[in-house]
């Protein structure tokens, strides 16, 4: 390889996203192979740091997760809310699965995150609460993450935090073929609203998969 060729490589980016290619595709995907206290997690463990830094400072007396899968990061939470002795978790999936984790402080809804019933579900969990945060991580196409934007942002307060994860597919760094998916949601959310900025601090271990996600709301 010559020099010039392997400057990019060198570059900070460069290296921050080859190393976010080797981690996410190893072993037919790391994340696959993540678990917390047994249960499949589906994360990168720099984030749930952040997620732990968020809970602990907000205390967020109410989270919505979209996309429950195995519960893994719904028990992950639970946790976390225990040691701020604060806070629950309504975790949403289209899809019923029988042994997901029991856990006090955790409620279990099925139907798309989407639709109406599940929206006014959604609406009774956090009325009356000060502080909500509000993790997308169902249908990662660009129609469905616009969709959640849109139906979601009013229930994050003010101070609080939006996280829509897996920005990082479609090439952002990783599975450039995904085709438009959370990023581009994203970027086309930001462009009509000026409630909500994207904070970059919360990307300060470099490697997250959540690029551009950490959305904080500001008014
Ligand atoms: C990436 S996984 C969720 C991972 C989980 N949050 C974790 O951290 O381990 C995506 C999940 O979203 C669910 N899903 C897909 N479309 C959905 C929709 N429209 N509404 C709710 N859940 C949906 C899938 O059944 C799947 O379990």
């Amino acid at each position: 390889m010559k020099w010039k060729d392997m400057l990019p490589l060198l570059s900070e980016k460069g290296v921050i996203d080859r190393f976010h290619k080797l981690y996410y595709n190893a072993h037919s995907g790391t994340w696959r192979n993540t678990f917390w206290f047994g249960v499949a997690c589906q994360k990168c463990p720099l984030d749930l740091w952040i997620y732990q830094e968020l809970v602990f400072e907000l205390k967020p007396d109410r989270i919505v997760e979209c996309g429950t899968a195995d519960g893994g990061t719904s028990l992950f939470l639970a946790h976390m809310c225990d040691l701020a002795n604060a806070g629950r978790v309504l975790t949403i999936d289209i899809e019923e699965q029988p042994n997901r984790p029991a856990h006090e402080r955790v409620t279990y809804l099925c139907g798309s995150d989407t639709s109406d019933a599940v929206v006014g579900q959604v609406e009774k969990f956090v009325e009356d609460a000060a502080s909500v945060m509000v993790i997308l991580d169902s249908d990662h196409s660009k129609e469905h993450v616009s969709r959640q934007l849109s139906l979601y942002s009013r229930f994050v307060t003010p101070g609080g935090y939006f996280i829509v994860e897996d920005s990082n597919i479609g090439g952002h760094p990783v599975r450039p073929k995904a085709g438009a998916g959370p990023m581009e949601a994203i970027q086309e959310f930001l462009a009509t609203t000026d409630k909500f900025l994207v904070d970059r601090d919360r990307e300060k271990f470099y490697l997250t998969f959540n690029p551009s996600g950490f959305l904080k709301r500001i008014k």
